[in-house]
């Protein structure tokens, strides 16, 4: 079993990076695989909602949106770090995950997803809510922790200073491996998946 994470800063072993490490080091202590996806800090397309999706994922391919992708497919769990930028998510993660949910929401359904957010000091649980959106939106169950899932810090290496962010990381990481190895039970008893209803849409009331 494998999760995937992604690194919404563009500061490669900054705060953000250290939530999800912490996150990383406890699933591996459960037997569970991990790998820290980073953004990095070149620029990223937002969707222009050309609606040329195709099964490859976007049709732009000169950012890590395709490549995330890819990787996707295989994982069976996520986990979306984000620092807070003006008491929202940061721009480029919010970019990336519009294209990649846009273009390919379907091989995250019924894969646990929990998001994290790192400030020095506020708007984090407004972008944690963001983030989760994602979630409830592809039938992703999101993984709770024993406090909302932020960690306060804002040079690179202060995070490592908030003993309960760093807790609530770790719990983050053991209630996620917990859910997986349910699923895992489940699938090898047989319990199918949900049969969910689609096609219905309606943009508007008649
Ligand atoms: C453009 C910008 C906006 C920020 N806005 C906030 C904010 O609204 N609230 C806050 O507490 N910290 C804010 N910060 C601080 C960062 O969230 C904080 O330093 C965080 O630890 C950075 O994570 P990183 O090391 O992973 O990049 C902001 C930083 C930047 C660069």
């Amino acid at each position: 079993m494998k999760v995937l994470m992604v690194n919404g800063s563009a500061n490669p072993k900054g705060n953000t990076y250290r939530a999800l490490e912490e996150i990383g080091r406890t699933l591996e202590a459960e037997g569970i695989a991990y790998e820290i996806f980073q953004l990095g800090g070149g620029p990223i397309r937002d969707c222009i909602g050309c609606g040329r999706c195709s099964g490859e994922g976007c049709v732009f391919s000169d950012d890590p949106v395709n490549q995330f992708i890819a990787l996707a497919r295989e994982a069976d769990g996520f986990v979306f770090g984000t620092p807070v930028y003006y008491a929202h998510p940061s721009g480029r993660i919010l970019s990336f995950l519009d294209r990649v949910f846009y273009s390919s929401s379907s091989i995250f359904a019924y894969k646990p997803g929990a998001s994290v957010a790192v400030a020095r000091r506020g708007g984090t649980t407004a972008s944690f809510d963001v983030l989760n959106k994602y979630f409830g939106i592809s039938q992703m169950p999101t993984v709770g922790s024993t406090y909302w899932n932020v960690v306060h810090g804002q040079k690179a290496g202060e995070a490592e200073l908030d003993a309960e962010g760093m807790q609530t990381m770790r719990n983050v990481a053991h209630n996620m491996a917990w859910m997986l190895k349910c699923f895992a039970a489940g699938k090898e008893k047989g319990v199918e998946l949900p049969k969910t209803e689609r096609g219905v849409k309606t943009n508007f009331i008649r």
